[in-house]
């Protein structure tokens, strides 16, 4: 595997990846916990659709996709949309649905021509990127100018709520939005729970960008 990611990305293997790799390839069978479906009624969801608006004819990037369980609701709703599921365990892109195109490699080296997206969003995953810095400029390099970018991911003020592996951030408002600032005109932060008509817990926020 070390030597695989060396090939891939062109540099010696970040020390963690083979574990975060061995991690969320065994997880994939748990069902329970990583899901390949989600409710479409689920604010995430409603979320980024509000933010991408219509989606058919344009290319979504779905970074740190898991099994696909949002871009298959995107894709359901927008059938002429082209989306690609990133990730990096091969084990959670199998369940990825017909219609996505899955790629497996990690969000701090994305594979893809800059500028070759209409949007680009990361659900649950910015956190175990582990080099946050990179992974967001490279989220942001692949978006085209007037694009959008869209994170929801857990808020550091209520580190401890939830188990961590040893590798996993969460993430302070103002420390995203400063990142995103780098390479996106427009960035706001709120928090966000998993249903429009329920205040938010503060354990999610989500990050929406415009380059
Ligand atoms: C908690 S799951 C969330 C999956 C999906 N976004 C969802 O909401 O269902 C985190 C995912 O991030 C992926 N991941 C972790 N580090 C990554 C990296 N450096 N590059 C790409 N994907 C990564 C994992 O393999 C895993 O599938």
């Amino acid at each position: 595997m070390p030597s695989f990611w060396r090939r891939l990305l062109g540099r010696p293997t970040p020390p963690l990846l083979p574990e975060i790799i061995q991690h969320f390839n065994h997880r994939a069978a748990d069902e329970e916990h990583f899901p390949s479906t989600i409710d479409p009624h689920i604010y995430h969801v409603q979320l980024l659709m509000e933010y991408f608006g219509g989606l058919d004819g344009r290319r979504v990037l779905d970074v740190g996709c898991g099994k696909g369980r949002f871009a298959r609701v995107l894709q359901e709703h927008y059938p002429q949309s082209r989306i690609v599921g990133f990730d990096l365990a091969e084990a959670m892109l199998r369940y990825v649905p017909a219609g996505v195109c899955a790629c497996a490699g990690s969000m701090t080296a994305l594979p893809f021509l800059s500028e070759s997206f209409d949007c680009a969003y990361a659900t649950e995953s910015l956190e175990h990127a582990v080099d946050i810095d990179t992974a967001v400029r490279e989220m942001c390099r692949v978006v085209k100018p007037g694009g959008r970018i869209a994170i929801i991911d857990k808020n550091v003020e209520q580190w401890g709520k939830l188990p961590t592996p040893r590798w996993e951030k969460w993430f302070d408002r103002k420390q995203l939005e400063r990142l995103l600032g780098k390479h996106c005109g427009k960035v706001s932060s709120r928090e966000i729970s998993y249903w429009a008509d329920v205040a938010p817990d503060g354990l999610f926020l989500a990050w929406l960008a415009e380059k």
